[in-house]
């Protein structure tokens, strides 16, 4: 993941593309079993739940393994796969540095894993979000395509004022997306395939809407980064997604300057809509935070 807001370079320690060693001889035995009951955790919910190329990307690298994940190991396996690796950051690094990584198909996790008492909820991405939620998908040759697309798109953006608008394009896809199947509706987000609760709640719970992915709307919609989505995107899949975001965003930026945002509970004109959310479990809540 990726923020503004930051002044000067990488911290101490850092190289000047914010990577820094992972120190895989440094987890704790504590550290190494936090990952395999998260872990385990997630596969109690995941079967029948995730999607296909995540469940295998799992396999394929080996994700479980007797812990926290030694980056250079996962690295060897994807770059096999897709051309993809694993390099560790301290934690948010700048956008234009993220978006340089993606485009070279490196995917910055953070190396810190969350303690015990915070199993469920942490507000800065760790080991576990990064690399049990993002890089199982870094091994479909598609999703991969569309991740280092995305980096090119993302370093465009910046320099047209347009980050905004694309940023949601990557919260609603590539961090909370849920995709058709043949065997009904299944989770690719990483947000989600990471979070036991919302794994359920997305796909289950009659508060969200959850509409047919469509590239102005959800560039048109805001996002909340402080609970459960009230809104889900459906990609018809992979190859549908990498297909209609290969287009120059330059005109569909300059629509969208005049554009106004749509709310995280409206329907809009032209929404196809797979399942109308009363929004109940959103009610009950602190009202949302909006990026
Ligand atoms: N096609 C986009 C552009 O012209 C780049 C992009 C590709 C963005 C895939 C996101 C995902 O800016
Ligand atoms: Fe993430």
């Amino acid at each position: 993941m990726s923020a503004d807001g930051f002044s000067g370079g990488p911290p101490p320690g850092a190289a000047a593309d914010w990577t820094i060693a992972q120190g895989w001889n440094g987890y704790t035995t504590e550290e190494h079993s936090t990952w395999l009951t998260l872990y385990d955790r997630q596969m109690a919910v995941l079967p029948g739940r995730a999607c296909n190329a995540f469940l295998h990307g799992l396999d394929a690298l080996d994700l479980r393994g007797e812990g926290v994940p030694d980056f250079t190991r996962i690295s060897e396996r994807l770059q096999a796969l897709t051309g993809w690796s694993v390099v560790a950051v301290p934690g948010l690094i700048p956008d234009d540095v993220f978006f340089d990584h993606l485009a070279s198909r490196r995917f910055p996790a953070g190396n810190f894993i969350r303690k015990p008492h915070e199993l469920d909820y942490l507000k800065e991405p760790d080991v576990f979000h990064d690399v049990f939620g993002h890089v199982p998908m870094l091994t479909d040759p598609v999703f991969a395509d569309y991740m280092a697309a995305y980096g090119r798109g993302g370093a465009r953006a910046l320099q047209l004022g347009r980050l905004h608008n694309l940023a949601r394009l990557y919260w609603y896809t590539v961090e909370f997306g849920l995709m058709q199947s043949a065997a009904g509706l299944r989770i690719y987000g990483a947000g989600i395939v990471s979070s036991r609760t919302e794994s359920v709640f997305s796909l289950e719970d009659g508060s969200p809407n959850r509409i047919a992915f469509d590239l102005q709307r959800v560039m048109r919609t805001p996002y909340r980064i402080d609970d459960f989505q009230q809104t889900y995107f459906v990609i018809p899949s992979m190859d549908e997604l990498l297909d209609v975001t290969q287009h120059d965003f330059g005109a569909l930026y300059t629509a969208l300057a005049g554009a106004k945002d749509i709310a995280i509970t409206d329907l809009a004109p032209g929404d196809r809509v797979i399942t109308r959310g009363h929004q109940e479990y959103a009610a009950s809540r602190a009202p949302a935070q909006l990026v």
